[in-house]
């Protein structure tokens, strides 16, 4: 159960904004909404790949950057036990271009069997695709030329992605990310299930919240039109707090979706985060003090466990929740208003709920703000410039 609690906002007339027409118009309109149909009709063909997966190797890579990695990574660490490696182990990488980082990767791996999925959209970004073929020339060294095949996963675009081609050139089973669903929205796609099915989730759980948010979207208006307000009143950044360490993906994951979506023709609100209680004691000092240009979304979840703290008399989920509610307060004497967003758990169902949330409102409120929610210039600004200054050393 997903619940909202938008307290310290007054007055705010939702109907004023009419999203339940903006939808109409995007629906009608916009070629990119493809997210919105939630298709799971290829569950099948996800979870007996994942099968094979787990049959079959001691550490899937899963290669990609942005909205190519994100959405797994943020769902597979929330649902995962913390201290507790999935098996297959996965490993993200392809997110940077630190030699150390896929140096450490080559030796850790050097005795243990891999699988790679490459996750791209484009078929073209610099980073994954250098570790990809690095990877590549890799796995020929490891199990002979023409040996790996089946150990390679392509996710990609149906249409001019180049990977596309070289996945049937060598028979490298694909997953196809359709056309019509952008990166940051593909989380529901095979780019995030496949991996999410390797970890065990129970991606059709996911599913079944994501289209009990769709059912229900009073909340998501309610909070679309209270983030616009909030920027026309002069706030500009929107800090997104967890008090599960957990989650801190998931948090991220939130970021890039608001921050691609909607950070365009020099409007926007900034999307940062927290994890609380540890970063009360740093940053904590600057939303109480600093310039009054934030404010907050909390997302809070009781534990699965939960222990009794003898000394006070209460378990740590009641001290947790008490530490939320009492810097929600601090902060609203400080002109910082919180909503907050209670999770009775962190589960399969109340992150779909949380998915679908957040993509519906980075679209709607794309369209109050004036911008497109679909595109991202600006990332693809230095995307080409990279390009032309890597394409002479090629
Ligand atoms: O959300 C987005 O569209 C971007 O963050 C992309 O996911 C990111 O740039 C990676 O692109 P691609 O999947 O084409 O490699």
């Amino acid at each position: 159960m997903v619940k909202f609690d938008f307290e310290t906002y007054q007055n705010i007339e939702i109907n004023d904004y009419n999203l339940d027409k903006v939808l109409d118009v995007f629906l009608d309109d916009n070629k990119l909404a493809g997210w919105y149909q939630l298709d799971n009709s290829n569950l099948d063909d996800i979870t007996s790949t994942a099968n094979y997966i787990k049959d079959n190797c001691d550490v899937f890579l899963v290669i990609g950057i942005g909205g190519s990695y994100l959405g797994p990574q943020a769902i597979i660490e929330a649902l995962s036990p913390y201290f507790k490696q999935n098996n297959p182990e996965i490993i993200f990488c392809g997110n940077n271009l630190s030699s150390d980082y896929l140096d450490d990767l080559i030796k850790y791996i050097k005795d243990k069997d891999i699988m790679i999925n490459i996750i791209s959209k484009s078929g073209t970004t610099l980073e994954p695709v250098i570790s990809f073929e690095y990877l590549l020339d890799y796995m020929e060294d490891k199990y002979g030329k023409g040996n790996f095949n089946r150990r390679v996963i392509v996710t990609t675009d149906s249409k001019n992605s180049p990977l596309m081609a070289m996945a049937e050139a060598n028979h490298y089973k694909s997953f196809v990310i359709p056309t019509n669903i952008g990166g940051r929205f593909s989380v529901l796609t095979p780019a995030g299930l496949l991996p999410m099915a390797v970890a065990d989730i129970d991606i059709e759980k996911l599913f079944d919240g994501a289209n009990a948010a769709k059912c229900n979207l009073d909340d998501c208006y309610y909070y679309t039109v209270l983030r616009h307000l909030m920027y026309k009143k002069g706030k500009l950044i929107e800090s997104f707090n967890v008090y599960e360490p957990k989650l801190y993906y998931f948090a991220e994951w939130i970021k890039q979706l608001f921050a691609e979506s909607q950070g365009k023709q020099s409007k926007g609100l900034l999307p940062v985060s927290t994890v609380n209680t540890r970063d009360l004691h740093s940053i904590g000092q600057y939303y109480q003090d600093g310039p009054k240009i934030l404010f907050e979304t909390t997302l809070f979840n009781r534990s699965k466990e939960d222990i009794y703290i003898s000394k006070y008399s209460k378990t740590l989920n009641q001290i947790n929740h008490i530490a939320m509610q009492s810097v929600a307060l601090a902060h609203q004497h400080a002109g910082v208003p919180t909503t907050v967003i209670e999770l009775d758990q962190i589960n399969e169902n109340n992150l779909g709920y949380l998915i679908f949330f957040f993509e519906m409102s980075a679209m709607l409120g794309s369209y109050l703000l004036g911008v497109r929610y679909y595109d991202q210039p600006g990332v693809n600004a230095y995307k080409t410039i990279i390009q032309e200054k890597i394409k002479p050393m090629l």
